[in-house]
């Protein structure tokens, strides 16, 4: 059995420069979590007449023709043409902006290559998620991990590699959850529309490989306020990106916005805390270990903050 975490971006990966590999138009860079997980099993068998995919205990009919995709790469590389079984759990909600797919894929392609007796390397396993998941490629490492773009057509350079691990700057990340619903857009839909839409996607596009520049200058010098103001940015860009774009992305409820508010007050009042949000309502706080307690509480009192968890930074991908 296998299992990821989900990671959240600092600076964020929005539109594709090719869809037939999957591969980002530009670079990002993120934290992988360390409480929150996906743990799948996978038994590749002879006798199967089509593969089976099961979550959270129930058999997934949403999910599985992505899963299937993705098992078909490792079954290409492994030259084989058995179906299998798949069976995985998540301890957090799916698909509602807590990066179930980034944890959800890469634990299936470790899990998946060694049923098959695959023995790749942890760049090769970056490969094959990023084909499912672009975000998925980052959780196969832990810590502080950064994802490059790459040039060839053919992807072979569009994998992510580690920045400095989860011990090195172990900083906690606090997640406001405000909505339980799986999200109405998905990311791949909600980039291709940006793409054909937004007038701002190719300043998007131009203006992006600066921030991940200055956010992996403020990771290697443990600079807090240089990651704090550098994420927040290319954040609410990110944002600015999706509301700009034809029908419009809001991603954000009230409760979203009220947590924004709430982080910058404390920000700006001293405390070592900025946030990030993917493409769903969840707002993820990422602070200095001793400002945990004040940052939850002071969530959890926002009217619409359903529960807040706290995670640390983790690790990537592992057999366990
Ligand atoms: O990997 P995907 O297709 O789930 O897209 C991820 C998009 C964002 O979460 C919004 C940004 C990111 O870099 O993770």
């Amino acid at each position: 059995m296998a299992q990821a975490q989900p990671n959240i971006a600092l600076i964020k990966y929005w539109g594709k420069r090719q869809t037939k590999f999957n591969l980002p138009a530009v670079g990002s860079l993120s934290v992988t979590l360390d409480s929150l997980w996906t743990r799948t099993r996978v038994q590749f068998n002879s006798d199967l007449e089509k593969d089976e995919f099961h979550l959270n205990g129930q058999l997934d009919s949403i999910r599985y023709q992505r899963v299937s995709q993705c098992l078909d790469l490792m079954r290409r590389r492994a030259n084989v043409s058995y179906c299998a079984a798949v069976v995985s759990e998540n301890n957090f909600p799916t698909e509602a902006g807590l990066a179930s797919s980034a944890s959800g894929f890469a634990a299936l392609v470790l899990a998946g290559s060694k049923a098959l007796g695959l023995d790749l390397t942890d760049a090769e396993l970056s490969e094959i998620a990023r084909q499912s998941s672009g975000s998925a490629a980052r959780s196969i490492f832990g810590g502080f991990v950064e994802m490059e773009p790459g040039h060839r057509k053919d992807g072979s350079d569009t994998i992510a590699h580690p920045l400095i691990g989860p011990e090195e700057w172990p900083l906690h990340v606090v997640v406001a959850i405000t909505s339980d619903r799986t999200k109405i857009v998905g990311s791949t839909e909600g980039m291709q529309r940006t793409s054909l839409s937004s007038p701002y996607y190719q300043a998007w596009i131009q203006n992006h490989a600066p921030d991940i520049e200055a956010a992996k200058r403020a990771i290697t010098s443990h600079d807090f306020d240089a990651l704090a103001d550098i994420s927040e940015y290319n954040c609410l860009k990110m944002h600015g990106l999706a509301l700009s774009t034809r029908p419009a992305l809001i991603y954000w409820n009230g409760a979203t916005v009220e947590c924004m508010n709430c982080v910058r007050g404390l920000r700006a009042s001293g405390t070592a805390a900025f946030f990030t949000i993917d493409a769903g309502p969840q707002v993820k706080v990422i602070c200095e270990p001793s400002e945990t307690q004040e940052i939850m509480d002071a969530l959890r009192g926002i009217p619409g903050v359903l529960r807040v968890l706290n995670s640390r930074i983790g690790q990537g991908a592992r057999l366990i």
